[in-house]
């Protein structure tokens, strides 16, 4: 059997050291070791890759369509770039709770006349059972479930079974005997995913890898995990939230624009397919401190209301708190709002809520949270069926966003009748073409405050 011995390396600089350092001797960059196994003699790692090859003109390799299993999931399968590729390696990450053991085992027992293999080493057969009956009545017999953590006997299965499909939940609970460290930490699970990998690639069988994500929103192991993988998708959502986004960080078979939207709901996560309206709440009444955004998420439009309340500050330092929106682009806003426009909130708190749960990536929603602060402060309501779309730069500009035409087209399907946007945006499309809405082209912050509360 292969020795196997583990280094601590400088993820930073390579260098090598038999303990772990706080600081790189080297290069001086401070918690960088991260613990690596190395093996000497012929690792079946190191001896299932060496394979002949030799140097091909471009032009000459042979293209080939790669196949692809169309999924019973028409979010899963628009985020994967048309369906699931055979042989590729999908890491899931998630938060706790979050999800992703029921859309994968939904995935499992809703995917008919193909052979899956569910492996959980977190929850008993009986629990998994449970819990896909609940998502799914009538279980068909080709899915097949392993309660195991040792990833020897797992490879040894499922080189028998032969699957169509793998779910491995989770990474970091499984562990391979020749690595001599405990399940979860860094060589293990780059030692599991990398034999995982080559079954995948030997086999031509898909295997979907569920991570976990630590405190800082990091899936948990290190990075080089993102680099073994093919796919690396994210499930964010709020657990008190029905709503759930699935967005692709990485993949070598598609777009990464794209993103997959779920509600869960008490048997399991049903596909929404029309997601522009979900983060709006009807009601009657106009109230202060609420703007509707026009934003695009992945390729699609959505309308999101955000919520600011502005007070003056009971402490001496006034808070800025923020949920589904990052606190220092709050604060950037906050500070243009001050500087360019002369608004005095440097002594007020904000708070500011993104409703739904989700966090938003566009930044065309700055103005809506611009907006919506303007409105709480002044404690004017706006105007009902009105929506706003721009990213807003330092000195007080607003700048140009990515598919207008698209963006106005939702807001007028929906019945709203003004939208603001910003004015450099007017050369990309016709405005003619949009009869039911009227359009407020807009070239700084304080022109929208004018045009707003006059
Ligand atoms: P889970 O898939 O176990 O999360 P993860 O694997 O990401 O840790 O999902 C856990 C939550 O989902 C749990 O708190 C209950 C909720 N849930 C539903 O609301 N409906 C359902 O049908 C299922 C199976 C779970
Ligand atoms: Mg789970």
């Amino acid at each position: 059997m292969a020795k196997v011995k583990s280094v601590f390396v400088c993820q930073n600089c390579g260098a090598q050291s038999p303990k772990w350092m706080g600081k790189c001797s080297s290069c001086g960059e401070w918690n960088s070791y991260v613990e690596e196994l190395i093996t000497s003699g012929n690792s079946s790692v190191q001896a299932n890759y060496k394979r002949s090859s030799k140097p091909e003109k471009i032009t000459e390799i042979e293209l080939h369509q790669e196949q692809r299993i169309v999924l019973p999931d028409q979010e899963l399968n628009r985020v994967l770039g048309g369906g699931l590729v055979r042989g590729s390696l999908i890491l899931l990450g998630g938060e706790p709770g979050i999800g992703k053991s029921t859309l994968l085992l939904q995935l499992a027992v809703r995917l008919k006349n193909l052979k899956t293999v569910y492996v959980s080493g977190e929850e008993s057969g009986q629990q998994i059972r449970m819990r896909a009956e609940r998502l799914n009545s009538d279980l068909h017999s080709q899915c097949y479930l392993l309660t195991e953590t040792s990833l020897e006997i797992i490879l040894q299965h499922l080189n028998a079974l032969k699957p169509d499909m793998v779910i491995i939940d989770s990474i970091q609970t499984m562990f391979h005997s020749q690595i001599e460290s405990s399940p979860g930490s860094v060589s293990q699970i780059r030692g599991c995913a990398t034999e995982l990998l080559r079954f995948a690639k030997d086999s031509g069988c898909p295997v979907f890898l569920v991570g976990h994500i630590t405190k800082e929103g990091v899936i948990a192991g290190p990075k080089v995990l993102e680099h073994i993988v093919d796919t690396v998708l994210q499930f964010e959502g709020d657990r008190h939230h029905i709503y759930r986004l699935l967005r692709s960080h990485k993949n070598r078979f598609g777009s990464t624009a794209e993103i997959g939207i779920y509600e869960m709901q008490g048997n399991g996560l049903a596909e929404v397919s029309d997601p522009s309206q979900i983060m709006l709440s009807q009601r009657e009444e106009a109230l202060s401190g609420i703007a509707i955004a026009c934003n695009l998420e992945g390729m699609r439009t959505m309308l999101i209301e955000t919520q600011a309340l502005v007070s003056s500050a009971v402490y001496g330092v006034p808070q800025r708190s923020t949920t589904g929106f990052d606190q220092r682009r709050l604060n950037m806003l906050l500070a243009v709002l001050e500087k360019r426009c002369g608004f005095k909130l440097g002594a007020k708190d904000v708070f500011l809520n993104i409703t739904g749960g989700l966090k938003v990536d566009d930044p065309a929603i700055d103005l809506a949270v611009i907006c919506a602060i303007l409105s709480s402060n002044n404690d004017i309501p706006l105007e009902q069926l009105t929506c706003f779309t721009g990213e807003v730069g330092l000195s007080g500009e607003t700048r140009p966003v990515s598919r207008i035409e698209q963006r106005i087209k939702e807001a007028e399907k929906l019945g709203f009748k003004k939208i603001y946007f910003p004015a450099q945006n007017l050369a990309a499309f016709d405005r003619g073409m949009f009869k039911h809405i009227k359009l407020y082209p807009v070239e700084r912050v304080d022109e929208v405050f004018s045009l707003l509360f006059g």
